[in-house]
């Protein structure tokens, strides 16, 4: 029986991936903690709280994960994305524990103009993906044969997410507009969820790139959206990301070249039409 510890486990990506642990894993010991139960920001206690659990695997999926607010707050991004990151290492190091860290696309510039590969230079954009780019580089100092995920474009049904937005905006409005000049690859939480318990099996360690297959941008995937939730009589607008001004620049092409997974681990995620057609059939109340 293996101890497995969660953190992040009541974010949208954990809630799934704490299910998804249960189902793969049966036998093992799961659990899940979130702010209520440890603050990452918080080096001594973290520490303690994980020796004292003293877990055989710790998946972090804890974040300061809004792009926006961490522009406008690098102090705390620094606190939750890296140096939150560095205590659960240091936390994984007094028991030995293996450690599983997820990262992002945008650590990328998206400059790069093809699918990003997991040697490629990191060079963020925003404070986000300075942060996380930090956390990654901690993970690797400290713990040997750390497992860093990196993902892209999140949705699932825990958690505020662009399809969720989508539903919503198109009971709202007749028109929406979208930015049409950022690609990625919109990614099921469910089934990133099952791709990270098929890492932990096989024990990889280093950096892979997971995400569903297939790039879009943001105004193909509204599209998508609405097409496959039978949502007619919304008109979808392409927009510039300038147009939107938002505070943190985002990466204008940061799709995750994901031929390393397959390589190395023997499999891919499905399209990401094919998991959206999914999670919309099944939740298409959401928003
Ligand atoms: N969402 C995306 O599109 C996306 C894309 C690429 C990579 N990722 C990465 O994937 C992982 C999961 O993302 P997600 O979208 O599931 O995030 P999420 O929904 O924001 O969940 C993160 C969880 O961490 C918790 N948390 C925040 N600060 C904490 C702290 N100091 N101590 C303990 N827990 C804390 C949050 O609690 P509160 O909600 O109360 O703050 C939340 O429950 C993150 O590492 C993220 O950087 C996400």
């Amino acid at each position: 029986m293996r101890r497995i510890l969660v953190i992040g486990a009541k974010g949208m990506l954990g809630r799934d991936l704490v299910e998804t642990l249960h189902t793969s894993f049966p036998e093992d010991e799961i659990t899940g903690w979130d702010v209520g139960e440890i603050d990452i920001q918080e080096e001594r206690s973290t520490i303690t709280r994980i020796r004292d659990l003293n877990p055989g695997w710790i998946i972090n999926v804890a974040a300061f994960t809004d792009v926006d607010g961490c522009e406008l707050n690098e102090k705390e991004a620094f606190a939750i994305n890296a140096e939150g990151v560095r205590h659960v290492a240091l936390g994984a190091v007094t028991c030995g524990a293996k450690v599983v860290t997820l990262s992002t696309d945008y650590i990328f510039d998206g400059k790069k103009g093809s699918p990003y590969l997991e040697e490629d230079s990191p060079h963020p954009l925003n404070v986000y993906g300075r942060s996380k780019w930090k956390g990654e580089q901690y993970v690797q100092e400290l713990v040997k044969d750390a497992l860093i995920i990196r993902t892209q474009w999140l949705y699932g049904k825990y958690g505020k997410n662009f399809v969720a937005s989508i539903m919503r905006q198109a009971r709202e409005k007749a028109v929406l507009s979208v930015v049409n000049d950022q690609v990625g690859s919109p990614t099921y939480t469910v089934d990133l969820s099952r791709a990270i318990s098929l890492l932990i099996e096989r024990e990889a360690r280093g950096i892979f790139h997971v995400a569903n297959s297939d790039a879009c941008t943001w105004y193909h995937y509204a599209r998508a959206i609405l097409k496959l939730s039978g949502i007619e009589g919304v008109k979808v607008v392409p927009i510039s990301s300038k147009e939107l001004a938002y505070p943190a620049v985002r990466p204008a092409y940061s799709v995750l070249n994901t031929e390393k997974l397959k390589r190395e681990m023997g499999f891919t995620l499905r399209p990401w039409a094919e998991a959206l057609k999914d999670y919309l059939s099944s939740h298409s109340e959401q928003g």
